[in-house]
């Protein structure tokens, strides 16, 4: 009797958690590739292409934002799936597009300047083969 009891209320528990994801705002939820890419490349409000002028004046604080942006959404790539090309490839040039967005912010950190400038050459380098491959 107890047990079932336990059990029901663990029921309801898990229900309560089901709803309050699904009515959870929009935050929770992960960012499509387009939010990614807008998010990372987009020329007014993307966080990649303010990381390198920051960097070269000086401004560690800013850049570091950007790059730990830039950082978060890359990381998110590998658990999407794309409408064009194969799963494989896709982890493939997702994972690689990560590591090399992770560079860009371990640059940053230690505030150099001329490592963060080719971190941001090998993220530059990422989109054409993506592209080609996955972008419809
Ligand atoms: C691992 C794959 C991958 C890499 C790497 C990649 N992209 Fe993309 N990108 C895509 C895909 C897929 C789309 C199409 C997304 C969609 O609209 O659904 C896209 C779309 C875009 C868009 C259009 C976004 C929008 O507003 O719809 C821009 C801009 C863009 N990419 C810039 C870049 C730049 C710049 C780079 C390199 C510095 C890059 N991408 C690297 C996969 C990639």
């Amino acid at each position: 009797m107890t047990r079932s009891l336990f059990r029901a209320a663990g029921c309801v528990a898990v229900t309560a958690l089901a709803l309050s994801v699904s009515v959870g705002s929009a935050e929770d939820k992960a960012p499509s590739i387009h939010d990614i890419m807008k998010g990372c490349f987009n020329k007014k409000v993307g966080a990649f292409p303010k990381i390198e002028p920051l960097a070269k004046e000086g401004k560690w604080d800013d850049a570091k934002k950007h790059a730990t942006e830039l950082k978060k959404l890359a990381n998110f790539l590998p658990k999407t799936k794309p409408e064009k090309g194969s799963e494989e490839s896709w982890q493939k040039l997702a994972k690689e597009f990560a590591v090399k967005a992770d560079a860009v912010y371990d640059n940053v950190e230690k505030k150099d300047a001329a490592a963060t400038g080719k971190a941001v050459k090998g993220v530059g380098g990422t989109c054409k083969a993506c592209h080609d491959a996955h972008r419809e």
